[in-house]
């Protein structure tokens, strides 16, 4: 058995605290996968002062230096959070010769070009599969496994907050702020929700997957995000009723023809998709590769042993890599410079619902204005409504172009009859 390797761990909250139990209670099976001990060196804090039961008998220093300047220390793990000073250090790490695994995927989706630019230039390893997904092995499998592939699609439910949230309404028919509350009490959704509910999370996240699945670099003002806040009970019930669920999806396409399409937003998916079934705060993500085929990745994706598994065994990896003297065996792997696909040229089939008058050739000018815009319909329901005089009509089209449907929900507007348009949301057709 080689000497013990030694690591630093950037904070030690939810995720940091995982770290230090899976290496307490595997620390023999982990030595022998690696040849060699793990051995925590450092934890650092930013208040010396609160008291932290998980790093006793651990060196503990609020001075990042004292990590940096440690030439024992040979890799550094980032579980802190946040864009500030989260990269700085990590790019400070491995400067001064260190590599470094993260959770971080703020800084994996907007900085990512600098840390592997780094990572290269110092020949050190950067390792970041806890930045999608938690405990789910996603990255690895995309940058090694599932390597030989074109792969086409990356599709996934990569926020459990939203999932959490989304499969209560559909179960229990509750209303968003009756949920959000809920999610919020049970320690799921932050105080501020905004990052999870607004889709900016899963937007980071699909950034992440989508360079990664179609190797060129996707940044986060790329995606086009939508959250989940106007999902109402009426439109989980419709979705039932025409059997589909109402999912929030981290979608990215990539075609020879239209580009690099990538994107969240809520869907309505079939009942028999295999994303349907991931219910609370679960994860999955589904894969298509022209030689795999179509392949789902599914478990929870967060929690502190969760993304702790995750986190420790991206530093097994490096631990091994330090034991055969061999880094960066995987560099960045966006090597292709692909075009985007902007969102108006995307196609979808759409759920429209509509508020409007409750009489005669009503639903005759209103198919007009879908077909004067190129819009097919593909079923139309029609309900009565409790406000006198009025009736919801709820149509789902066939695929047609983003900007067709914007064009025919304009035209709407304009209509008389038309007094509201309550909601719009896409249709996946596919059944995986
Ligand atoms: P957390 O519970 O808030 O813990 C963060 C820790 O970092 C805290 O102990 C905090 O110190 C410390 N910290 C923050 N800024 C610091 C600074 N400038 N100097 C020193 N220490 C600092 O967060 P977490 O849930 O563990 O998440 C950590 C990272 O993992 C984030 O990037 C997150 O997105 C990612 N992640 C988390 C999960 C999850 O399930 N939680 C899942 C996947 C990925 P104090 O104790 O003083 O506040
Ligand atoms: N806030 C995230 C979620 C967990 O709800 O899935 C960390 O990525």
């Amino acid at each position: 058995m080689e000497k013990p390797i030694k690591f630093a761990l950037l904070g030690s909250g939810t995720v940091g605290t995982g770290v230090i139990k899976v290496l307490k209670e595997n620390a023999h099976e982990i030595a022998a996968r690696i040849g060699a001990p793990l051995e925590l060196a450092k934890v650092l804090v930013r208040d010396m002062e609160k008291k932290r039961p998980q790093l006793a008998n651990i060196c503990v220093t609020d001075k990042i230096e004292e990590i940096l300047e440690d030439p024992e220390i040979s890799i550094v793990i980032e579980v802190m959070g946040g864009l500030h000073p989260a990269r700085e250090y990590m790019l400070r790490a491995m400067e001064a010769g260190k590599s470094v695994v993260t959770a971080n995927k703020d800084v994996v989706a907007q900085f990512g070009k600098d840390m592997f630019d780094m990572a290269e230039k110092q020949d050190v390893d950067f390792l970041f599969e806890a930045s999608v997904g938690g405990g789910i092995p996603i990255i690895t499998p995309l940058k090694q496994c599932l390597t030989a592939n074109k792969i086409t699609e990356v599709m996934g439910i990569v926020n459990g907050t939203t999932n959490y949230m989304l499969t209560k309404m559909t179960e229990c028919g509750m209303e968003y702020d009756a949920v959000l509350k809920e999610a919020q009490e049970k320690g799921y959704a932050e105080a501020d929700p905004s990052a999870d509910v607004d889709g900016l999370d899963a937007a980071r996240k699909a950034a992440i997957l989508a360079s990664l699945a179609f190797n060129t670099r996707i940044q986060l003002s790329d995606v086009s995000v939508e959250g989940i806040s106007k999902i109402t009970p009426m439109d989980i019930e419709y979705a039932k009723e025409l059997g589909y669920v109402v999912k929030l999806l981290a979608v990215g396409k990539d075609s020879p023809e239209k580009g690099v399409d990538v994107r969240v937003h809520p869907v309505f998916l079939p009942m028999d998709h295999p994303l349907a079934s991931v219910h609370g705060v679960f994860n999955a993500i589904f894969v298509r590769g022209n030689a795999i085929g179509e392949a789902m990745f599914y478990g929870p994706g967060a929690g502190s042993l969760p993304t702790a598994s995750a986190v420790m065994a991206d530093v097994i990896d490096v631990a091994r890599d330090i034991v055969n003297k061999t880094f960066g065996r995987i560099r960045c792997t966006c090597y292709e410079e692909k075009k985007l696909c902007p969102l108006e040229d995307t196609k979808s089939s759409y759920y429209v619902r509509l508020l409007v008058d409750d009489k005669s050739g009503v639903l005759g000018t209103i198919a007009t204005v879908f077909g004067n815009e190129g819009v097919s319909l593909k079923s139309v329901v029609q309900t009565k409504q409790s406000v006198v005089e009025h009736a919801e009509i709820v149509a789902i089209t066939h695929e047609v172009e983003h900007r067709k449907i914007l064009c025919a929900l304009e035209g709407l507007e304009k209509l008389p009859v038309v007094d509201e348009i309550r909601s719009m949301i896409r249709v996946e057709n596919s059944r995986g």
